[in-house]
């Protein structure tokens, strides 16, 4: 795909070979995310963060990252903040916003709403989440997350391996999770992936989600007990129950605690060093706690890993679209302040 000016809506515009670029680019961004250098490639650029839905890491990331290139964020995070408040359509709000802005971020609660949105945009539009559809970005970092932790394990036994052969297994609400269903299309893409669906009866993933994975050739085996899902995988990517998906907090409350990842099982159930994953935020609520936190000390929870990832991801999506991933390296300037980021932590003075 050409990625130069281009709307990032769905993860069905990437070919792998789009893949592969992004997250060379994605690895040049390393230094920069780690404030071993500074950059001001996009000094004078504006994003506009538009988020009508909780958010923390993806918004905040997405801000961090074109800081990062140098340029400058103004957010919006409420409907009742903007003028769709006063029912301005989101065609009129796209065609103001992208004269203000070089590129949009944006996430909302209905499916297709980014991409009426960026339909009005004179400006490159990257969805953020839309409703239970699709968060390409969340996707893609994920993938190269699962990428960096897999070739990492593998160094360790003094082999290669990458995302050819995976066997992973999705565990939580696949019905709503929007994460997981731009991942699962994702893998799709790759050879000889084999997919665990662990999810309660009702939360399944939807058949058009998997339908690419099966037209492939992948293997697809759906459970219904954790235990057993869980099992013979290089990767357990655990999810929240969407609450906000659900009619109404009774009907998720069903589901909630069903399935839960603690030491104690994942000890038991997965094969030794399993990476564990989760597009966070885990409900650490006593009802919920799909991902118990007695998992914080383990060595194969990346879920921070992959948070720190989101960054380089988002740089490097920025880098493609604004056409500046060649010229990163001659805007660099050392770092000049004290940076926890590239040195082992100081203990705290008493
Ligand atoms: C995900 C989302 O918003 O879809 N969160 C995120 O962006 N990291 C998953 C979730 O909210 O459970």
């Amino acid at each position: 795909m050409e990625f130069v000016g281009s709307h990032i809506l769905s993860v069905d515009q990437f070919e792998r070979e789009d893949i592969d670029r992004l997250f060379t680019v994605a690895d040049d961004m390393v230094p920069y995310a780690r404030r071993r250098r500074i950059t001001r490639v996009l000094q004078g650029a504006i994003l506009s963060n538009m988020f009508f839905e909780p958010s923390t890491r993806t918004r905040v990331s997405f801000g961090c990252a074109f800081n990062l290139l140098g340029g400058d964020v103004r957010e919006t995070t409420e409907v009742k903040a903007s003028a769709l408040a006063k029912g301005e359509s989101l065609h009129d709000t796209a065609r103001v916003l992208s004269g203000y802005s070089d590129i949009i971020v944006m996430r909302h609660p209905v499916e297709g709403a980014v991409a009426e949105f960026a339909s009005a945009s004179r400006v490159p539009v990257i969805n953020g989440g839309d409703g239970a559809n699709e968060h390409p970005s969340q996707a893609l970092l994920d993938l190269y997350t699962v990428r960096r932790e897999i070739g990492a394990r593998a160094a360790r036994q003094g082999v290669t391996a990458g995302i050819d052969g995976l066997r992973i297994a999705l565990v939580g609400d696949l019905k709503f999770g929007r994460a997981v269903h731009s991942l699962l299309k994702l893998l799709a893409l790759f050879d000889d992936v084999s997919v665990h669906l662990v999810s309660p009866p009702g939360l399944e993933a939807p058949d058009d989600v998997t339908a690419p994975l099966r037209a492939r050739g992948h293997t697809v085996a759906t459970y219904q007990e954790l235990e057993e899902g869980i099992q013979h995988v290089d990767i357990l990517y655990v999810t929240r129950t969407q609450e906000e998906r659900f009619a109404s907090g009774a009907d998720a409350d069903r589901y909630r605690g069903l399935f839960r990842v603690n030491e104690e099982i994942y000890t038991e159930h997965c094969e030794p060093n399993t990476v564990i994953m989760h597009p966070l935020p885990r409900d650490s609520r006593a009802q919920a706690q799909e991902l118990d936190e007695d998992l914080n000390a383990n060595p194969n929870l990346a879920i921070f890993r992959q948070t720190d990832n989101g960054v380089v991801v988002r740089m490097a999506l920025f880098a493609m679209v604004l056409d500046i991933a060649e010229q990163v390296h001659d805007h660099a300037l050392p770092v000049t302040w004290y940076t926890a980021k590239r040195t082992p932590p100081r203990p705290i003075p008493r």
